[in-house]
């Protein structure tokens, strides 16, 4: 039985005030779920993320990380730095990162590399645009993003990392996935991952990331392949942050 995750991405949102307030009330709503907590936040904000849930059962991490190990790379932030600030987590390959910032499908399998090579666990995004799904080309997308993880890393890689599926048309939009269209795309992802290790695809966590809401959650988690959620702006109020960690 795989454990679910909620992780919230908290993108460029944020300040110290407003974390610690956030944070306060996040701790205790979800102190007594069986699921997994996690946050990733700003770099600036790992340390407090550290201080204030090192005593929790929370985790924290990054939303990106670099490819490289270290060197002349301004504005870089390299996975031992991370480690460093005890992170569990880093999500590699957002929609956004892929978009605004040109990561590509080899960009982005060098970060995950990198990240597991640390001993971090990547959550690794995956997804499609409207203009892609509405082309017909769901699967063909996931498949190429995630052939080039397994390709760069090797499929046994997965089995120390997470995947989020997260439609680029459901991001921060409102629209979310029905569960039976994001069921399709994690059974099909799971199947794509089973063709190079069953062991692996078995205990592989697929989180499902787009407007995910309290409203939205539960009819999504209780889908047989989705472990969970990536959470973007639910995850920045306390009460619906907590109800769906508390839906999972
Ligand atoms: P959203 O973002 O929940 O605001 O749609 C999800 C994400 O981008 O991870």
């Amino acid at each position: 039985m795989r454990r679910k995750l909620v992780a919230g991405n908290w993108k460029m949102h944020g300040s110290l005030a407003a974390n610690q307030a956030l944070l306060r009330e996040v701790i205790p709503a979800v102190a007594a779920l069986d699921c997994e907590v996690a946050v990733c936040v700003p770099f600036p904000y790992l340390a407090q993320a550290r201080a204030m849930l090192e005593a929790t059962p929370i985790a924290w991490g990054a939303q990106t990380v670099s490819e490289h190990g270290q060197g002349a790379y301004t504005g870089e932030v390299s996975a031992a730095m991370l480690l460093d600030f005890a992170c569990r987590y880093v999500i590699v390959g957002h929609s956004e990162r892929r978009s605004l910032y040109g990561e590509s499908d080899a960009v982005v399998a060098a970060k995950f590399v990198a990240a597991v090579k640390a001993g971090l666990t990547p959550i690794l995004c995956v997804g499609e645009t409207l203009a892609e799904r509405e082309a017909g080309v769901t699967e063909a997308v996931v498949a190429r993003q995630l052939q080039a993880v397994i390709g760069a890393a090797g499929a046994a890689a997965l089995g120390r990392a997470v995947v989020a599926y997260e439609p680029v048309w459901a991001i921060g939009t409102g629209r979310t996935a029905t569960p039976q269209q994001a069921q399709e795309v994690h059974a099909f992802i799971r199947s794509l991952v089973a063709g190079h290790d069953t062991a692996v695809a078995r205990s592989l966590r697929i989180l499902y990331g787009g407007s995910v809401k309290p409203q939205n959650a539960a009819e999504l988690f209780a889908m047989a392949d989705i472990d969970g959620g990536l959470i973007g702006g639910a995850s920045l109020v306390a009460a619906d942050f907590a109800a769906i960690c508390g839906a999972a």
